[in-house]
């Protein structure tokens, strides 16, 4: 998985902030989906690496229950956690068995729980 996240991590667009991220979306069928951040002069239109891969696997017809694994790996030697709009992302597109795996890029591992990942996030329950 390193070696995959470390190539796409070549193909991240971070120009103004030059802190390149790769995502990779593995569902439980045994897909992969990419991505990573693309950012935007206009900066509020920048998107985390985390959103475009899971995007990416929702616009392929795939749902929370297919969504296996989350791997993400910054461009540092320090291990960076999603911002928390991707974590409010993660609590609408993924379930809480999901597998979570942040690289730094020594290959260093985290495993985080979705659970410490995401608290009290806002929810569909909330709209009714
Ligand atoms: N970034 C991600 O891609 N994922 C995160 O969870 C944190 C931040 C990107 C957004 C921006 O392009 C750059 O990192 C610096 O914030």
């Amino acid at each position: 998985m390193y070696d995959s996240l470390k190539k796409l991590l070549d193909k991240a667009y971070a120009p103004y902030s030059n802190f390149p991220v790769a995502a990779i979306v593995k569902t439980k069928d045994n897909k992969y989906f990419f991505g990573v951040n693309v950012e935007n002069a206009s900066f509020g239109g920048t998107i985390c690496a985390e959103r475009n891969a899971l995007n990416s696997a929702i616009g392929a017809g795939y749902r929370s229950s297919d969504i296996q694994e989350l791997h993400v790996l910054v461009n540092s030697t320090k291990h960076a956690y999603p911002c928390y709009l991707c974590r409010q992302t993660i609590s609408e597109l993924c379930n809480s068995d999901m597998i979570i795996k942040l690289y730094n890029i020594d290959n260093k591992v985290i495993e985080v729980k979705y659970d410490d990942l995401i608290s009290f996030p806002f929810e569909k329950e909330n709209l009714k």
